[in-house]
């Protein structure tokens, strides 16, 4: 079903025309208030890039440890500039936190749906009963016309079934709309990400949908940022679609730099040569561990299930193969760690730099780094851990492993190091300075971050992913 008519068959003619844009706002009565949902990664993001951007906004979470922190000033996660704005606007008095979803419905002219969509426990599925019970929230309880933006990434369909639980729980007299603008924030870069996206998708809108946003977003437009206003479904598949491009890049620079190793060539260097092209671009193209984090690995998964519901085989099949070869890099990391130790890793003492999923960040989850470091543990070997972020949320996630504080006392009397996440810190450590701390100077480089010839003049045994032997 297409979008007019969905939105035909579930809200009023009347409900249609008059829904998107709030009368107040429309009058020029003053900023937007803008209500968001969830206030992890994306809505803590988008909560304090609003208030940036000059309209009131109210952060609504049912996590009461997240909206004390954030109302305390405190970002409950590690990101980059985010701090200072939160302390700026609240402030100002244009952001406010609260667990009460229900008076953030009832105050709310725009409604943006920040939640996570994990994925299910039992399935590749993203799991959307957050999504859907926040939509519901907002519904029932508004008190005037409203426009629910959902900025979640979801699978293709979910918006169009939103809409109909939206419409059979508004009250009567409140028109609303829902539209698609998907979020493209990296973890890391993400208040730049937010303040000034590289592109902005608008699905689903009517015209006067459509106006409200580009007055929500009329900052980062006036820079010149493009617009694309689309069908619901095409907004929907952007995201998911963005994702697994950046995916099957890794995934295919991964599959070269297994040739590379077989033929003795370099893998960053081939890397730099592909990236002059301006048609294959050099980012996305860091050939190691593969990638990991809250985002991709759900996505492309999720994208796979939905597109074998869809009956799109091949599209499934090609991310099928994108997982194996990232998953893969991780067996290959550990065969290189326990070649490294001389055919066993049991007992051995092994430094990891690295926890967090990549670099600029705390976050653990679905960590390529953490998962070898656990494994190695579990294979009996004593693994010391070092991150410059993520040693407290590491070791929440795996208390059994030994945390330091700094990278000498990871190598400190190691038989092997391995650096698992990408740095920089760990790209410009001192060679010469780390060597004699450890019991035998041994070093796998899985993020291609070292330059082997340094390391090597100092004396270690130095073996890179998809690098050559010495
Ligand atoms: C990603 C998308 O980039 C972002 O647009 C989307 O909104 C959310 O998902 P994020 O999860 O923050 O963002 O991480 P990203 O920077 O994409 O990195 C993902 C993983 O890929 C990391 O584990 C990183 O180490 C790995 N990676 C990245 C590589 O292995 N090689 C590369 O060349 C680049």
């Amino acid at each position: 079903m297409n979008d007019a008519s969905l939105s035909a068959a579930t809200m009023s003619a009347e409900g249609l025309a008059s829904a998107g844009l709030p009368a107040e706002a429309a009058a020029g009565r003053g900023p937007l208030k803008i209500a968001v949902y969830g206030t992890g990664y994306l809505g803590a993001t988008h909560a304090v890039a609003m208030a940036e951007l000059g309209f009131e906004v109210l952060g609504a979470d049912v996590d009461q440890a997240k909206v004390d922190a954030l109302a305390a000033g405190k970002v409950p996660f590690f990101e980059p500039g985010l701090d200072p704005l939160l302390e700026k606007h609240l402030a100002t008095g244009r952001l406010r936190f609260t667990t009460d979803l229900t008076s953030a419905a009832a105050w709310g002219d725009v409604h943006f749906i920040c939640v996570g969509t994990p994925q299910m426990k039992t399935s590749h599925a993203a799991n959307l009963s957050y999504v859907e019970s926040a939509a519901t929230t907002i519904a029932k309880n508004l008190t005037k016309d409203a426009l629910i933006v959902g900025k979640s990434t979801v699978p293709v369909g979910t918006a169009a079934r939103l809409r109909e639980l939206v419409a059979a729980q508004a009250p009567a007299g409140v028109s609303l709309e829902l539209v698609w603008n998907p979020e493209f924030l990296r973890e890391g870069k993400a208040v730049d990400d937010t303040l000034h996206p590289d592109r902005i998708v608008l699905g689903g809108t009517s015209e006067r949908a459509e106006a409200t946003l580009r007055e929500v977003y009329a900052g980062p437009i006036a820079e010149g940022t493009p617009v694309v206003v689309t069908d619901l479904p095409t907004a929907e598949l952007v995201k998911v679609s963005a994702n697994a491009f950046l995916a099957t890049k890794i995934s295919f620079i991964n599959a070269i730099s297994t040739v590379c190793e077989a033929a003795g060539a370099d893998v960053t260097v081939l890397a730099d040569a592909l990236g002059h092209d301006v048609r294959i671009g050099r980012q996305f193209l860091n050939a190691g561990l593969g990638f990991g984090g809250g985002c991709l690995p759900k996505d492309i998964r999720a994208l796979m299930h939905r597109a074998n519901e869809l009956g799109a085989y091949r599209a499934s099949a090609l991310l099928q193969q994108v997982d194996e070869i990232n998953m893969g890099q991780r067996e290959r990391v550990l065969d290189m760690a326990v070649e490294a130790c001389g055919g066993s890793v049991l007992n051995r003492r092994i430094g990891v730099l690295g926890a967090a999923f990549k670099p600029d960040t705390d976050d653990v989850r679905d960590s390529p780094a953490l998962n070898v470091a656990a494994a190695l543990h579990l294979r009996g070997a004593q693994v010391t851990v070092f991150d410059p972020e993520a040693g407290d949320t590491a070791r929440r996630s795996f208390p059994t492993l030994s945390y330091a504080t700094s990278i000498e006392e990871a190598v400190e009397g190691t038989d092997a190091v391995l650096v698992l996440t990408e740095w920089d810190q760990f790209a410009t450590a001192d060679a010469d300075k780390l060597a004699p701390l450890t019991a035998t100077p041994r070093v796998v480089d899985a993020r291609g971050k070292l330059d082997p010839a340094r390391w090597r003049a100092a004396g270690w045994e130095f073996a890179g992913l998809g690098r050559p032997a010495a």
